[in-house]
């Protein structure tokens, strides 16, 4: 949707009689411009109002009328309605004005709290069904009351678009001009542009302005600035942790079924596929042995189809307010959205929407699965989701069901030509060639080991090494292996339940 769509749906509810419009969001700038090119062709006047000023009439679209009518003679400034910045105050005047207006009431989500309020917006909402005024609600994280949230429509404000981006991007640039040497051409924008995705415009602004501020100019490099910001801003928002491709660098050994599925997939996302109308591939579940390679294979997935990977935290999904995880995780699949194409990553998928063991929860994981399969199965952006779960018992049998996710792939202990590869992986990260070493002999040695722990024993065997002051070889890592108890014998039994139960179901990643 771009934002032209956007104005056009804000202006279809208004002449619709919507007479309360509840827009969650910090960005007050965009929802003005929004506002303002809304009731562009409706003649209506605008008011705003918060706690601090007051109801003011404001500029709307008729800045030049306006400024001679409304302002006191020789300000720019909006003269506040008098004892208006209570918020009774304020609604019991736009009741009495006679005014087709937009109302806009910034931050009124906690003044809902008191029970005077609340009646008193729902006269004024009444009010409005009949004469086309509305109301608009913002705020950046609203809980509406319910006898409130019955009257009100949402209105969901996507974060900005490319086109938004753009502009924001070309203001600072220019404003910036003289300043800064500007060593992008007007075409390397869009790279720039499309960096940003997922940020909002105050963040945009902020973070090319300092790119191009630190060094003192504006080059094609500065893209990875802006990445590097986003890691960061996205982190701080804490719902989403994000790695771009550039900063991936793993390395999977084995594999080789899921990888060449993924080859195939791929093509799922090119614009020949979308010509003939194929939806692109939903995800994948990859279900398995505790440290066989699950997380990094989805870290891979994004490195190979050079993707940006977003991990949710689940952990930070939870809220204690009613309402507020599910409206978390809303908000972490539509930054997902804008960023597409993209991975969203979804490790452990059991502990944040599986079944859990007591009602503890008040069914709220229960509601989360339920609103993550009807996301998967309506999205319609290009977000891949890739799901790790190792506990079968605790995902809900909705959710293996064939036709929601593209595939279930089952990780079993890595094999004799697995583990080779994923020796000889982690001797080669640590800077040891693996040529020194008798290959055969460690995977022989390895056997029932899981990639995790053959990465183990390496280090264990380096440790030793340094420690003993002499080159590591066959002969430490071996030894390093006999002191070490795999999860395949200390767990035998849950792999071996695990190991009975996907066999038969799922496709094997080997
Ligand atoms: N196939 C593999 N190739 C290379 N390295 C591997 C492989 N499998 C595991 N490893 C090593 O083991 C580490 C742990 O693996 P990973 O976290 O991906 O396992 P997991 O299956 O997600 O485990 P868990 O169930 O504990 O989350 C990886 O970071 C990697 O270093
Ligand atoms: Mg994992």
């Amino acid at each position: 949707m771009t934002f032209a769509s956007s104005v056009r749906l804000f202006q279809t509810l208004v002449m619709s009689f919507h007479s309360a419009i509840v827009i969650e969001t910090g960005e007050e700038e965009r929802v003005r411009t929004l506002i303002n090119k809304g009731i562009n062709e409706l003649q209506m006047a605008v008011f705003e109002w918060s706690v601090a000023q007051g109801l003011t009439r404001s500029a709307g679209n008729v800045q030049n009328r306006w400024a001679s009518e409304y302002a006191p003679p020789g300000s720019q400034k909006p003269q506040a309605l008098e004892e208006t910045t209570d918020p009774v105050d304020a609604l019991k005047h736009i009741e009495t004005l006679q005014f087709q207006a937009i109302y806009w009431l910034k931050d009124l989500g906690p003044h809902l709290q008191d029970e005077t309020v609340r009646r008193q917006l729902r006269e004024v909402i009444q009010q409005f069904a009949h004469n086309r005024s509305a109301l608009v609600i913002t705020g950046h994280s609203l809980t509406l009351p319910p006898e409130i949230a019955q009257d009100v429509v949402y209105f969901d404000l996507k974060l900005p678009e490319p086109d938004e981006l753009y502009k924001a991007v070309t203001e600072v640039v220019r404003s910036l001009k003289g300043r800064i040497s500007i060593e992008v051409k007007p075409e390397e924008i869009n790279g720039l542009v499309q960096a940003m995705r997922g940020m909002t415009l105050q963040q945009a602004r902020k973070v090319i302005a300092f790119a191009a501020l630190e060094d003192g100019k504006l080059t094609r490099e500065d893209v990875k600035r802006v990445l590097q910001r986003k890691v960061q801003v996205l982190h701080e928002e804490g719902l989403l942790d994000y790695i771009p491709p550039e900063m991936n660098p793993s390395q999977l050994g084995g594999f080789d079924g899921l990888k060449q599925w993924l080859k195939r997939a791929r093509v799922g996302f090119s614009a020949q596929a979308k010509a003939f109308n194929l939806p692109a591939p939903r995800g994948i579940l990859i279900v398995g042995i505790q440290g066989c390679g699950k997380s990094l294979a989805a870290k891979t997935i994004a490195r190979e189809w050079q993707m940006p990977l977003l991990k949710l935290d689940a952990g930070k999904l939870y809220d204690k307010f009613i309402g507020e995880s599910e409206k978390n995780f809303r908000r972490a699949v539509t930054l997902a959205e804008t960023m597409s194409p993209a991975i969203l990553w979804i490790d452990e998928i059991e502990k944040s929407m599986g079944q859990s063991t007591s009602d503890a929860d008040g069914g709220l994981s229960r509601r989360l699965f339920g609103y993550f399969l009807t996301w998967l199965q309506e999205k319609s952006e290009d977000v891949f989701v890739v799901a790790t779960a190792n506990d079968l018992s605790r995902i809900p049998p909705e959710l293996l069901r064939k036709g929601r996710f593209d595939e279930i792939f089952f990780v079993d202990l890595p094999d004799e030509t697995e583990r080779a590869a994923i020796l000889q992986i982690h001797l080669m990260r640590r800077k040891q060639d693996p040529k020194r070493f008798e290959l055969a002999a460690l995977v022989q040695a390895t056997d029932g080991f899981s990639g995790a722990e053959i990465e183990q024993v390496i280090i264990v065997a380096l440790y030793c090494a340094i420690h003993e002051n002499r080159p590591v070889d066959t002969e430490l890592i071996i030894a390093a292996v006999r002191a070490t108890v795999p999860l395949s014998i200390s767990r035998r039994e849950d792999l071996h339940t695990l190991r009975l139960m996907a066999q038969e179901r799922f496709v094997g990643v080997k």
